[in-house]
């Protein structure tokens, strides 16, 4: 299996670091624009593999795709991170152009490839990968909800004093602090819905507290995080170069599911070889469908500015 990760910063490094360690392909190919900046990161991490035990060979380059020739599975992480303040929204313009140029390029040298798209805004971007490629719908994965259902996870295992492995749960709609939805109704701890043990009060702010989950971190660090970014992204890789077909929410091209069409949002989908294989569907109640519409309209206004 050969892998490339789009992007050397802090998310593409975080991730194909992952991938290494978990040795998900025998050739990782890390690319950046920046000169020697993916080099010199895939040289650091090939320094690990003797310390680490793993085989992967990794290799930098700058801007040449012609490193990433017959990639099995590419990673986009390159744009601009948010800053405090910022909403990931903002990040449009700049990176629009950034995903599209990055994909046409990756195409050219590996035609197969599975694509995973985390820059930001990442439905919109993951909109723009699908109708700039014109690939199957299967192929083009927005990496966002994967991310968010660990956060909420996160802050449900706080308030439950457990482990976040125990727990199942899950966010849908967009990856936007006001868009995202965690769905608390099925949320469970071993199988026990975890509405059983936690208050009204304490359920609206476990969702209020993974809502804004991203921006919290970012406030603290200064800019966006990497950690669970990169490692949610190593975990859909996986899936797919295993074959898993593990349920993930994935932000994916919908055609009526989940009452929506001609956008990518995201919902639970199974990943596989083949790309988003499954779209699960949850049926979610009156309320819940309407905080869905909701999002697909915040997000379509978004897609819209691809069009200006
Ligand atoms: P970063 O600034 O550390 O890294 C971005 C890298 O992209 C830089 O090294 C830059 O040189 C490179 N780059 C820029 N233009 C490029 C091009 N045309 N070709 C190749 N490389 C190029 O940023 P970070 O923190 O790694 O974040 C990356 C993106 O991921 C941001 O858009 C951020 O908002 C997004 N993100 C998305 C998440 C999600 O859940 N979907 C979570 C966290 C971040």
């Amino acid at each position: 299996m050969k892998v490339t990760v789009v992007g050397a910063g802090a998310v593409g490094a975080t991730c194909a670091d992952n991938i290494a360690r978990k040795e998900l392909a025998t050739e990782l190919v890390l690319l950046d624009i920046k000169e020697g900046l993916a080099e010199g990161k895939a040289q650091d991490m090939m320094q690990t593999a003797t310390l680490l035990g793993f085989d992967t060979r990794i290799t930098g380059s700058t801007n040449d795709y012609s490193k990433t020739a017959g990639s099995d599975v590419v990673v986009i992480t390159s744009g601009l991170p948010r800053k405090p303040g910022m909403t990931r929204e903002e990040l449009i313009g700049t990176n629009a152009g950034i995903v599209k140029n990055v994909c046409e390029n990756i195409l050219k040298h590996s035609p197969n490839a599975i694509i995973i798209v985390i820059s930001n805004p990442m439905d919109t971007m993951t909109y723009l990968a699908l109708t700039a490629t014109g690939l199957p719908k299967n192929r083009i994965i927005g990496m966002g909800g994967t991310l968010d259902s660990s956060r909420f996870k996160y802050q449900l295992s706080q308030h439950l004093n457990c482990s976040p492995s125990d727990l199942n749960a899950v966010v849908v709609g967009g990856h936007g602090d006001t868009t995202m939805i965690p769905l608390i109704r099925f949320a469970t701890w071993n199988s026990v819905p975890v509405t059983n043990f936690l208050s009204e009060e304490q359920q609206k702010q476990i969702v209020a507290d993974t809502m804004v989950g991203g921006a919290t971190l970012t406030k603290l660090i200064g800019t966006s995080a990497w950690y669970a970014p990169g490692a949610a992204g190593a975990a859909l890789v996986e899936s797919i170069v295993r074959d898993e077909k593990k349920l993930f929410t994935c932000c994916v091209s919908l055609e009526g599911e989940y009452g929506q069409k001609d956008i990518c949002l995201g919902v639970p989908v199974t990943i596989g070889r083949n790309g988003w294989e499954k779209i699960v569907d949850f049926k979610l109640n009156a309320e819940e469908q309407a905080l869905f519409n909701k999002s697909a309209d915040a997000v379509r206004s978004m897609n819209d500015v691809l069009k200006t």
